[in-house]
């Protein structure tokens, strides 16, 4: 029986068969602590749509979690993607609002320097590692010019990031603990000069996020609080889960080489190509919902209160919905994976992060189409978040 708390060996490097067995054989899975793990796609879809059954707010699992005055509870119930309506949906308004057409056009141009100048730096090293060099580099320099945070200054936010997401693991070490805790309270205490300084100098609230988390007047405002937890949530979000849809695309167009060779034959398939990517090698692997009342699947009720596991990993590859699931379709259509969640609170980010990932991709093929994945790959390690920490290359 699948536990979240006792994984089976190899789970990290291939969980899918895993996953097919716990999506075919025990669609509601319980779990030592009560809760439970739902992996059919149409379960998952029912679960994301529905807000009123299935809340986000997740103050009952994380305060016996991390203790009710600990930084990681403050920033975990204060970030939008763990509120509902009202915090949910102020935020997630400035968010989208940031988010809009024509503040993406206006990156796309530093996006390409960008990856072309970090192109260039690996042509010059031939040896390289994949996630330093370049996966884990685009997304931090992105969401860094996204908030305004000063280019200097952007050293400490992926340690931060991976500390803080981290913590949401189903289990933690207390050296994980203390060093989510820390990050959260060192992160704030970085934060404060940022504000400090946006609020003396604003900038365009057209595409400045921060400046438009400042001047959101609806109902009184976000608090001090919900402003520097926010401002966490979204240099974070846009972070780890990025650099994994790069990673994990290299690593599988080289388990895939066929598949990379039509990509290159068809550059044109790279929207659909990074679909294909996030279903199959999901960045997010879990989401979580907490019933509000007595819920149903398969013929076994799922009692109020329970804290619900949305297992995207196996719902993006359930066969009731996707033909030749386990299939690399470079040009799959429909391709409606769960990559990014759904309903209300489906990613804000999911345009930035698909077209991070169609620039930096395809760019990357386009410089070096041999590329080769060398011996050293090391993965996160994580169930949440799948991807890779060392993916050595020669390039
Ligand atoms: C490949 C990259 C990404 C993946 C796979 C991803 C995945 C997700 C998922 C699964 C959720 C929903 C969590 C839930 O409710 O259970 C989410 C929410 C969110 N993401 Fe992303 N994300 C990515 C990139 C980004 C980027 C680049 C940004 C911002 C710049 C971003 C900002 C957000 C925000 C603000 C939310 C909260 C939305 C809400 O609660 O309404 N994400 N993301």
């Amino acid at each position: 029986m699948f536990s979240l708390n006792a994984l089976p060996d190899g789970f990290h490097t291939d969980p899918y068969p895993t996953y097919a067995a716990l999506r075919e054989d025990t669609p509601v899975c319980w779990q030592p602590d009560g809760s439970v793990v739902l992996s059919r796609y149409d379960d998952l879809d029912l679960v994301y749509r529905n807000t009123e059954r299935f809340i986000s707010d997740k103050k009952a699992v994380f305060g016996p979690k991390y203790g009710i005055d600990s930084p990681l509870y403050e920033h975990h119930t204060t970030s939008l993607v763990f509120n509902d309506p009202p915090l949910h949906i102020r935020v997630r308004k400035v968010m989208v609002g940031a988010m809009n057409p024509r503040a993406l056009a206006q990156m796309e141009p530093g996006l390409i320097e960008l990856v072309d100048g970090l192109l260039d730096e690996m042509q010059a090293k031939r040896s390289v590692e994949l996630i330093e060099d370049f996966a884990g580099a685009i997304p931090i320099e992105i969401i860094g010019n996204l908030l305004g945070i000063p280019r200097s200054e952007r050293g400490p936010l992926r340690d931060w990031s991976l500390a803080i997401l981290g913590a949401l693991e189903p289990q933690l070490t207390p050296e994980q603990e203390e060093w989510g805790n820390r990050s959260v309270y060192d992160f704030k205490d970085y934060l404060r000069h940022v504000i400090e300084d946006r609020r003396a100098n604003p900038g365009d609230p057209a595409t400045d996020v921060l400046t438009r988390l400042m001047q959101d007047d609806t109902d009184g405002g976000l608090t001090e609080v919900e402003l520097y937890q926010n401002c966490i949530f979204i240099l974070n979000a846009g972070h780890e889960t990025t650099t994994n849809l790069i990673g994990n695309a290299l690593e599988l167009l080289e388990r895939h080489r066929d598949k990379r060779a039509e990509l290159l034959a068809n550059p044109d398939l790279i929207n659909t190509a990074v679909d294909e990517f996030l279903r199959l090698e999901s960045p997010n692997q879990f989401g979580n919902r907490l019933t509000t009342e007595d819920v149903m699947f398969h013929g076994q009720t799922i009692p109020a209160g329970t804290d619900i596991h949305l297992c995207i990993g196996a719902a993006n590859r359930d066969p009731r919905q996707f033909a030749q699931p386990d299939e690399v379709v470079l040009d799959r259509r429909p391709n409606k994976h769960h990559a990014f969640a759904g309903g209300p609170h489906t990613c804000v980010g999911l345009t930035l992060a698909r077209m991070e990932g169609r620039v930096a991709v395809g760019r990357f093929l386009a410089r070096f189409p041999t590329y080769r994945i060398t011996d050293g790959a090391e993965r996160g390690g994580r169930i949440r978040f799948r991807g890779f920490a060392r993916l050595p290359a020669q390039v």
